[in-house]
């Protein structure tokens, strides 16, 4: 039972006392239709998802409204994005509506643990290829277990909005180019070591990967930079993950009459305009964080005055207030949990 704060409690340590399940199998999904208590699982020591990583995830979040109620952010986005890591991963892909239900019940059964604004109730379907079969390395699992966990939220950063210190990493990769956009825990893992590292060696937050001078995002959130006209973003290919918040603020951004430029990003192009242009990071845990500074092979550069800059702070209340239900939702990205 979530009876914790989580406004104290670090992010992702608190979880809802209810929890979606279904079992896959070349036969489709079986799903009792209920939610029911949270409990340990049990996996054959031999599941494929231990030994060959068939295991992918995602998050998304439920925000109280200012009306009381509460609604999903986006959810048949991420339920799109959450099929695609699946099939790339080659276990079995569960129908839409499905995974509607199941995201959906399990918000409805953890109601009470979403917390007011600015927290909400994370929502962390996960999938697991369960084929007991340690000889399967070049073998898809045919059986899989799904769930959807929550968690109570408050803020990803501690600290609530503080500019970022983030190191520009041109030599290590995230991960691998092929497999940048699966939500996968190895490509979590891969970024790890760089990261702590980066944070031990140089006190910084995260890691922005610029591999060979091609910048793509952090461990956990894609980058953009902004000025009072443009918004410039990576393009979308396979080396990183296609970010919903990226999309929806990509999307605001154009109404509010930005020009939007999704295009590669040298690295020394972010040297270059440090001065001039604001930078922040974007993700459904970390909404819209400010870069303050970058640590690169140059040395330390401030980024404008270090201070979260007002495009930054603009675009990031455009998308609290439309996830909050302060402002009108013209591309309805809210659905209401019922
Ligand atoms: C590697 C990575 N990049 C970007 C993002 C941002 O994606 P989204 O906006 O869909 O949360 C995330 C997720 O949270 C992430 O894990």
């Amino acid at each position: 039972m979530a009876t914790a704060d989580p406004f104290s409690e670090p992010f992702g340590t608190l979880f809802g006392d209810q929890i979606t399940v279904a079992h896959g199998s070349p036969t489709g999904y079986t799903y009792s239709g209920a939610a029911q208590p949270i409990a340990d699982i049990s996996l054959h020591p031999g599941s494929h998802a231990l030994h060959y990583g068939s295991t992918c995830f995602e998050g998304l979040k439920a925000h109280t409204q200012l009306d009381g109620s509460v609604a999903i952010f986006r959810l048949n986005d991420h339920i799109a994005r959450f099929r695609i890591s699946i099939g790339l991963l080659r276990l079995p892909v569960p129908d839409t509506d499905l995974l509607r239900d199941m995201f959906m019940q399990a918000a409805v059964a953890n109601l009470e643990h979403t917390p007011p604004q600015p927290g909400s109730l994370y929502l962390r379907p996960t999938m697991l290829g369960m084929d007991p079969n340690i000889g399967a390395a070049a073998a898809p699992s045919e059986t899989s277990l799904l769930y959807v966990l929550t968690s109570p939220v408050g803020d990803y950063f501690a600290g609530g909005i503080r500019p970022l210190s983030l190191l520009l990493e041109t030599k290590t990769p995230r991960t691998t180019p092929h497999f940048g956009s699966i939500k996968s825990g190895a490509n979590y893992v891969m970024a790890l070591g760089p990261t702590l590292d980066a944070k031990a060696a140089h006190g910084v937050d995260q890691v922005l990967f610029a591999t060979s001078g091609d910048t793509t995002e952090t461990g956990a959130a894609n980058f953009f930079m902004v000025d009072d006209h443009r918004l410039i973003t990576r393009h979308l290919d396979d080396s990183f993950l296609h970010g919903v918040t990226r999309s929806s603020i990509i999307t605001m951004a154009t109404d509010l009459g930005y020009t939007i430029e999704e295009r590669s990003i040298p690295a020394s192009e972010i040297l270059e305009r440090t001065g001039d242009t604001e930078m922040f990071l974007s993700g459904t845990a970390a909404i819209i964080a400010p870069i303050g500074s970058l640590i690169s092979e140059s040395g330390t550069s401030k980024i404008g005055d270090g201070q979260p800059g007002p495009n930054t702070l603009k675009l990031r209340q455009a998308l609290v207030d439309v996830q909050s239900g302060a402002a009108a939702d013209p591309h309805n990205w809210r659905t209401t949990v019922e």
